[in-house]
């Protein structure tokens, strides 16, 4: 699918102030530092439309990009945020949680994020069961791949499928990419296009 158009359209705390015309929405979500702003402005093709930072907790808002007219990328906190203490983990958790709960109806399909540098993580696995628990359309995204030899990553992802076949029968889809050398962007747009058209 081609992007003809990105458009900041807004960033709030208050999932109340979120927009009210229907569009699907495909939020992108995971531990802060995962690399969720960077896959957005990959996916788009425009470096600086969500801020990003190699300091952890950078986003803090619920922001909208309107893709084509037609439907959103959101981009959100990462949870597991440890700069800002308790209480801003905290918020930003209950910033998420909000989200899910409100958004329900307009979110087509969840991606969690995951560093595919690191072994399973439990706020991310408990995060992904509480998704699964709760019905909530998501697959699972390995972010920086980058990083890490072909060896090696194949190794991480089969550790993380075990993981999670312990709790479920079926595998969500999962996509690999990296937003430094632009692995991935057909594959999920293509993903994002095909759910559209449904
Ligand atoms: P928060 O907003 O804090 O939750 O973080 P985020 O998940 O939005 O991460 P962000 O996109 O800001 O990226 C965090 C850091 O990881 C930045 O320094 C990025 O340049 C770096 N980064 C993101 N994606 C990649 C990638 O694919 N490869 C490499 N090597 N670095 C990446
Ligand atoms: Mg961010």
């Amino acid at each position: 699918m081609d992007i003809k158009n990105a458009v900041f359209v807004v960033g709030n705390t208050d999932v109340g102030k979120c927009p009210r015309d229907g569009f699907p929405e495909y939020a992108f979500i995971g531990r802060s530092n995962v690399g969720k702003s960077s896959l957005i402005n990959m996916l788009t093709g425009q470096k600086g439309l969500a801020l990003t930072s190699s300091i952890p907790g950078k986003t803090q808002l619920i922001n909208y990009f309107l893709i084509n007219n037609e439907w959103y990328l959101v981009d959100l906190p990462g949870y597991g945020y440890a700069q800002g203490g308790k209480q801003k983990r905290r918020t930003l958790q209950r910033i998420i949680d909000n989200y899910l709960c409100q958004r329900k109806k307009e979110l087509t399909c969840i991606f969690v994020l995951i560093d595919c540098r690191h072994n399973p993580q439990k706020n991310d696995t408990e995060f992904i069961q509480q998704l699964g628990g709760n019905g909530f359309p998501f697959v699972i995204v390995f972010t920086k791949i980058d990083k890490l030899s072909n060896k090696s990553l194949k190794e991480n992802i089969d550790v993380y499928q075990s993981t999670l076949l312990k709790n479920w029968e079926e595998l969500p889809s999962i996509f690999v990419t990296s937003s430094e050398r632009k692995i991935g962007r057909d594959e999920i747009l293509n993903y994002i296009e095909e759910i559209n058209k449904t």
